[in-house]
């Protein structure tokens, strides 16, 4: 494996990277029924298309809000009306299981002397939330959300503003690490040397970038760098 030179900080994905999105679907699948995880796939792919469209229209709204817009639409789209299922499952997502390679990993790079950094989407207090209860809080230097440049990922913007925090003036100084292929490759295309997890077993989308490396989970990421 190639490894990535003069790295200095690892910033990573949270949703799909860190967090796993399909857990609450998974966990109220027993009530939902089969279609819980077709349910929890739509939610996941409106939620990004809402992201991306509202800014390209120019028209924020916090990603809680679009993950509740993106449910709801999920929900209607198969039909799901139960009272209170939608309030249960946008709870859930506040207490998203961290994937079982995270902890690990994270220490390796730390033991490594990287500094690292969430960069997520988020908003604030989803993040809060999140890394509290995966119980991975000390596990970073930073904990960055889209909410303080008030656009979403891709977004070239989104990407300089975790270089301006970190006061890391290089853009290959930052091994970015995804499991969403867009945003790996997006990140690679600013300037980032960008590492994709193939967490879901997806092929790289055709649009520009091309991350420096692609592994299969966390437990690698440490021998990279
Ligand atoms: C995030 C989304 C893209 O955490 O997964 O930014």
């Amino acid at each position: 494996m190639t490894k990535l030179e003069g790295v200095r900080a690892c910033v990573f994905d949270a949703y799909g990277t860190l967090f796993d999105i399909h857990a609450p679907l998974r966990k109220l699948a027993p009530e939902i029924g089969p279609e819980a995880e077709n349910i929890s796939k739509l939610w996941r792919q409106k939620q990004l298309e809402y992201t991306w469209l509202r800014s390209l229209m120019g028209v924020h709204a916090d990603f809680w809000h679009v993950t509740g817009d993106a449910l709801d639409y999920a929900l209607e789209h198969y039909k799901v009306h139960e009272l209170g299922l939608r309030d249960e499952i946008m709870a859930l997502y506040l207490k998203l299981e961290a994937y079982p390679d995270v902890v690990e990993s994270l220490q390796a790079v730390r033991n490594k002397g990287k500094r690292t950094a969430i960069l997520s989407n988020g908003s604030p207090s989803m993040l809060d939330s999140a890394v509290r209860h995966a119980g991975v809080e000390k596990l970073f230097d930073a904990v960055l959300s889209v909410e303080d440049v008030g656009i979403y990922k891709p977004s070239r913007r989104v990407y300089r503003h975790a270089m301006q925090k970190l006061q890391l003036h290089d853009a290959p100084s930052i091994c970015f690490v995804s499991a969403n292929s867009w945003d790996a490759q997006a990140a690679a295309q600013f300037g980032f040397q960008a590492v994709r997890v193939n967490r879901f077993g997806l092929a790289d989308d055709r649009i520009p970038g091309r991350p420096a490396a692609l592994i299969a989970d966390l437990g690698s990421l440490a021998a990279l760098i």
